[in-house]
Protein backbone atom coordinates (compact mmCIF):
# COMPACT_ATOMS: atom_id res chain seq x y z
CA UNK A 1 0.00 0.00 0.00
CA UNK A 2 2.44 2.37 0.56
CA UNK A 3 4.31 1.92 -2.77
CA UNK A 4 0.61 2.44 -4.26
CA UNK A 5 -0.11 5.99 -2.89
CA UNK A 6 3.96 6.70 -4.11
CA UNK A 7 2.96 5.53 -7.77
CA UNK A 8 -0.05 7.99 -6.87
CA UNK A 9 1.91 10.55 -6.38
CA UNK A 10 4.56 9.88 -8.82
CA UNK A 11 1.57 10.53 -11.78
CA UNK A 12 -0.55 13.17 -10.18
CA UNK A 13 2.68 15.12 -7.71
CA UNK A 14 2.86 17.71 -10.90
CA UNK A 15 -0.41 18.72 -10.75
CA UNK A 16 -0.90 18.71 -6.72
CA UNK A 17 2.11 21.26 -7.40
CA UNK A 18 0.51 23.13 -9.81
CA UNK A 19 -2.37 23.97 -7.88
CA UNK A 20 -0.31 24.95 -4.62
CA UNK A 21 1.85 27.02 -7.19
CA UNK A 22 -0.96 28.74 -9.09
CA UNK A 23 -3.02 29.62 -5.53
CA UNK A 24 -0.25 29.56 -3.15
CA UNK A 25 -2.62 31.70 -0.63
CA UNK A 26 -5.36 28.94 -0.82
CA UNK A 27 -4.77 26.58 2.14
CA UNK A 28 -2.62 30.00 4.38
CA UNK A 29 -5.35 29.23 7.10
CA UNK A 30 -4.65 25.37 7.41
CA UNK A 31 -0.62 26.28 7.31
CA UNK A 32 -1.14 29.01 10.06
CA UNK A 33 -2.71 26.38 12.57
CA UNK A 34 -0.08 23.71 12.25
CA UNK A 35 2.70 26.17 12.38
CA UNK A 36 1.25 27.77 15.80
CA UNK A 37 0.50 24.64 17.33
CA UNK A 38 4.10 23.46 16.38
CA UNK A 39 5.74 26.02 18.23
CA UNK A 40 8.43 26.87 16.27
CA UNK A 41 11.57 28.44 17.59
CA UNK A 42 14.69 30.31 16.46
CA UNK A 43 17.51 27.47 15.46
CA UNK A 44 15.29 24.67 15.94
CA UNK A 45 15.94 21.85 13.38
CA UNK A 46 12.66 20.64 11.85
CA UNK A 47 11.40 17.99 9.76
CA UNK A 48 8.51 17.98 7.28
CA UNK A 49 7.71 14.78 6.53
CA UNK A 50 6.35 14.32 3.55
CA UNK A 51 6.65 17.79 2.60
CA UNK A 52 5.19 17.58 -0.92
CA UNK A 53 6.56 20.80 -2.51
CA UNK A 54 8.09 22.10 0.42
CA UNK A 55 4.91 24.69 1.11
CA UNK A 56 5.06 24.53 4.80
CA UNK A 57 8.21 26.59 4.86
CA UNK A 58 6.60 29.39 3.13
CA UNK A 59 3.91 30.30 6.33
CA UNK A 60 7.31 30.44 8.97
CA UNK A 61 8.65 33.36 10.03
CA UNK A 62 11.27 31.70 12.21
CA UNK A 63 15.10 30.87 11.40
CA UNK A 64 15.19 27.18 11.07
CA UNK A 65 16.73 24.53 9.74
CA UNK A 66 14.25 22.42 7.25
CA UNK A 67 14.73 18.86 6.55
CA UNK A 68 12.33 17.97 4.04
CA UNK A 69 11.49 14.17 3.46
CA UNK A 70 9.85 13.35 0.50
CA UNK A 71 8.08 9.53 -0.60
CA UNK A 72 8.41 10.23 -4.33
CA UNK A 73 10.99 11.58 -6.73
CA UNK A 74 8.30 14.15 -8.46
CA UNK A 75 7.66 15.95 -5.32
CA UNK A 76 11.69 15.35 -4.02
CA UNK A 77 12.03 17.25 -7.47
CA UNK A 78 9.99 19.62 -7.21
CA UNK A 79 10.64 20.34 -3.58
CA UNK A 80 14.45 21.43 -4.63
CA UNK A 81 12.85 23.64 -7.43
CA UNK A 82 11.16 25.05 -5.39
CA UNK A 83 14.17 26.27 -3.52
CA UNK A 84 14.31 24.12 -0.13
CA UNK A 85 17.79 22.71 0.30
CA UNK A 86 17.99 19.57 2.61
CA UNK A 87 15.43 17.42 0.64
CA UNK A 88 15.82 14.12 1.32
CA UNK A 89 14.06 10.68 -0.44
CA UNK A 90 12.87 8.05 1.75
CA UNK A 91 9.89 5.94 3.41
CA UNK A 92 7.84 7.15 6.22
CA UNK A 93 8.90 4.25 7.89
CA UNK A 94 12.39 4.27 7.76
CA UNK A 95 13.68 8.06 7.56
CA UNK A 96 17.41 8.83 6.51
CA UNK A 97 18.23 10.94 9.53
CA UNK A 98 19.72 10.29 12.70
CA UNK A 99 17.98 9.53 15.96
CA UNK A 100 17.76 12.12 17.95
CA UNK A 101 18.45 14.81 16.48
CA UNK A 102 15.29 17.04 15.24
CA UNK A 103 13.31 19.14 17.80
CA UNK A 104 10.10 19.02 15.99
CA UNK A 105 8.44 16.66 13.27
CA UNK A 106 5.12 17.96 10.99
CA UNK A 107 3.38 16.20 9.24
CA UNK A 108 0.43 17.93 7.33
CA UNK A 109 -1.82 16.28 5.04
CA UNK A 110 -0.04 12.93 4.81
CA UNK A 111 -1.24 10.32 7.56
CA UNK A 112 -4.75 9.00 5.49
CA UNK A 113 -2.38 8.14 2.57
CA UNK A 114 -0.93 5.98 4.94
CA UNK A 115 -2.27 2.02 6.04
CA UNK A 116 0.72 1.25 8.45
CA UNK A 117 1.03 4.39 10.89
CA UNK A 118 2.59 3.07 14.05
CA UNK A 119 5.54 2.37 11.79
CA UNK A 120 5.89 6.10 10.80
CA UNK A 121 4.87 7.23 14.62
CA UNK A 122 8.01 5.00 15.93
CA UNK A 123 10.07 6.89 13.30
CA UNK A 124 9.43 10.17 13.68
CA UNK A 125 9.86 9.17 17.58
CA UNK A 126 13.09 7.70 16.86
CA UNK A 127 14.42 11.00 15.03
CA UNK A 128 12.95 13.44 17.52
CA UNK A 129 15.17 14.48 21.17
CA UNK A 130 14.29 13.77 24.22
CA UNK A 131 11.43 16.17 24.51
CA UNK A 132 10.30 17.09 20.86
CA UNK A 133 7.60 17.56 19.52
CA UNK A 134 5.08 15.79 16.51
CA UNK A 135 2.48 17.84 15.33
CA UNK A 136 0.05 16.20 12.76
CA UNK A 137 -2.86 17.05 10.95
CA UNK A 138 -5.41 15.38 8.86
CA UNK A 139 -8.78 14.45 8.12
CA UNK A 140 -11.06 12.55 10.57
CA UNK A 141 -12.92 9.61 9.99
CA UNK A 142 -16.80 9.69 8.97
CA UNK A 143 -16.39 13.92 8.34
CA UNK A 144 -17.38 15.55 5.62
CA UNK A 145 -14.31 16.31 4.29
CA UNK A 146 -13.33 12.40 4.05
CA UNK A 147 -16.76 11.60 2.42
CA UNK A 148 -16.22 14.55 -0.01
CA UNK A 149 -12.69 12.29 -0.68
CA UNK A 150 -14.27 9.41 -1.11
CA UNK A 151 -17.47 10.27 -2.14
CA UNK A 152 -16.99 12.81 -4.76
CA UNK A 153 -13.10 12.54 -5.62
CA UNK A 154 -13.39 9.06 -5.67
CA UNK A 155 -16.26 8.95 -8.47
CA UNK A 156 -14.44 11.65 -10.43
CA UNK A 157 -10.62 10.66 -10.49
CA UNK A 158 -9.91 8.00 -12.83
CA UNK A 159 -7.28 6.33 -9.63
CA UNK A 160 -9.65 6.78 -6.89
CA UNK A 161 -9.47 7.85 -3.76
CA UNK A 162 -9.87 5.69 -0.56
CA UNK A 163 -8.29 7.11 2.48
CA UNK A 164 -7.52 5.67 6.10
CA UNK A 165 -8.53 8.43 7.92
CA UNK A 166 -7.62 9.11 11.54
CA UNK A 167 -10.15 8.26 14.37
CA UNK A 168 -9.79 8.60 18.23
CA UNK A 169 -7.46 5.44 18.39
CA UNK A 170 -4.79 7.14 16.46
CA UNK A 171 -4.35 8.44 19.36
CA UNK A 172 -3.45 5.82 21.76
CA UNK A 173 -1.53 4.51 18.86
CA UNK A 174 0.58 7.56 19.05
CA UNK A 175 1.03 7.29 22.63
CA UNK A 176 1.97 3.74 22.11
CA UNK A 177 4.78 4.69 19.92
CA UNK A 178 6.64 6.86 23.28
CA UNK A 179 4.49 10.10 22.92
CA UNK A 180 2.68 11.67 25.29
CA UNK A 181 -0.54 13.70 23.45
CA UNK A 182 -0.39 17.18 24.22
CA UNK A 183 -3.21 18.33 22.47
CA UNK A 184 -5.64 17.14 19.82
CA UNK A 185 -8.44 19.74 18.55
CA UNK A 186 -10.51 19.24 15.91
CA UNK A 187 -10.21 22.43 14.25
CA UNK A 188 -12.44 24.24 11.05
CA UNK A 189 -11.21 26.58 8.76
CA UNK A 190 -11.30 27.81 5.34
CA UNK A 191 -9.48 27.76 2.24
CA UNK A 192 -9.66 31.00 0.12
CA UNK A 193 -10.13 32.27 -3.01
CA UNK A 194 -10.99 34.82 -5.11
CA UNK A 195 -14.08 33.42 -6.72
CA UNK A 196 -15.22 29.71 -7.32
CA UNK A 197 -14.28 29.23 -10.29
CA UNK A 198 -10.63 29.22 -9.12
CA UNK A 199 -11.95 26.83 -6.03
CA UNK A 200 -13.43 24.59 -8.38
CA UNK A 201 -9.56 25.13 -10.47
CA UNK A 202 -7.57 24.46 -7.29
CA UNK A 203 -9.28 21.48 -6.19
CA UNK A 204 -9.31 20.13 -9.47
CA UNK A 205 -6.04 19.93 -10.14
CA UNK A 206 -5.53 19.25 -5.94
CA UNK A 207 -7.24 16.04 -6.07
CA UNK A 208 -6.27 14.65 -9.83
CA UNK A 209 -10.02 15.31 -10.68
CA UNK A 210 -10.22 14.17 -14.54
CA UNK A 211 -14.05 12.90 -14.81
CA UNK A 212 -15.71 16.24 -13.82
CA UNK A 213 -15.11 19.67 -15.24
CA UNK A 214 -14.78 22.65 -12.21
CA UNK A 215 -18.18 23.57 -11.97
CA UNK A 216 -19.03 19.93 -11.08
CA UNK A 217 -16.11 20.35 -8.67
CA UNK A 218 -17.63 23.43 -7.34
CA UNK A 219 -21.06 21.28 -7.31
CA UNK A 220 -19.51 18.41 -5.23
CA UNK A 221 -17.85 20.85 -3.29
CA UNK A 222 -21.33 22.88 -1.93
CA UNK A 223 -22.93 19.37 -1.61
CA UNK A 224 -20.22 17.63 0.83
CA UNK A 225 -18.54 20.26 2.40
CA UNK A 226 -20.12 23.94 1.72
CA UNK A 227 -18.88 26.93 0.81
CA UNK A 228 -19.75 30.77 0.87
CA UNK A 229 -18.85 33.69 -1.59
CA UNK A 230 -18.79 37.64 -0.01
CA UNK A 231 -17.74 40.29 -1.84
CA UNK A 232 -14.56 39.20 -3.68
CA UNK A 233 -13.85 35.85 -1.81
CA UNK A 234 -14.94 32.80 -1.78
CA UNK A 235 -14.31 30.83 1.73
CA UNK A 236 -14.39 26.82 1.31
CA UNK A 237 -15.00 24.73 4.11
CA UNK A 238 -12.63 22.41 5.41
CA UNK A 239 -11.44 20.59 8.98
CA UNK A 240 -8.40 18.75 10.35
CA UNK A 241 -7.93 16.85 13.50
CA UNK A 242 -4.95 18.43 14.87
CA UNK A 243 -2.87 16.79 17.45
CA UNK A 244 0.54 17.63 18.95
CA UNK A 245 2.45 14.90 21.07
CA UNK A 246 5.84 14.82 23.27
CA UNK A 247 8.36 12.30 23.20
CA UNK A 248 8.87 10.88 26.40
C1 LIG B 1 -1.35 15.51 0.04
S1 LIG B 1 0.42 15.53 -0.03
C2 LIG B 1 0.80 16.55 1.34
C3 LIG B 1 2.04 17.35 1.10
C4 LIG B 1 2.21 18.53 2.04
N1 LIG B 1 2.47 18.09 3.39
C5 LIG B 1 1.02 19.44 1.99
O1 LIG B 1 0.38 19.62 3.02
O2 LIG B 1 0.72 19.97 0.91
C6 LIG B 1 0.61 13.96 0.47
C7 LIG B 1 2.05 13.54 0.58
O3 LIG B 1 2.15 12.25 1.13
C8 LIG B 1 3.08 11.45 0.41
N2 LIG B 1 2.50 10.11 0.55
C9 LIG B 1 1.28 9.78 0.22
N3 LIG B 1 1.05 8.48 0.54
C10 LIG B 1 2.14 8.01 1.11
C11 LIG B 1 2.49 6.76 1.66
N4 LIG B 1 1.64 5.75 1.69
N5 LIG B 1 3.70 6.62 2.16
C12 LIG B 1 4.54 7.63 2.14
N6 LIG B 1 4.26 8.84 1.64
C13 LIG B 1 3.07 9.04 1.13
C14 LIG B 1 3.15 12.03 -0.98
O4 LIG B 1 4.42 11.86 -1.55
C15 LIG B 1 2.80 13.49 -0.71
O5 LIG B 1 3.94 14.25 -0.47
Amino acid sequence: MFTAYRDIFQKRGHLYHQAMTLYPQARTEEFHHVVRMADLKDGEIVCDVPSGGGYLRNFVDRTLSFIHLETSEVFADLCRDNGASNVLLGTLEDIPVETGSVDKVISLAALHHVDEKERFFSEACRILRQGGTFTIADVRAQSAVSEFLDGFVNEHNTMGHKGNYIHAKTQEEIAGCGFVIMESPLIPFHWEFDSPQAMGGFCQMLFGVDKADSAQVVEGIRKHVGYSVERNACRMNWELLFMKAKKR
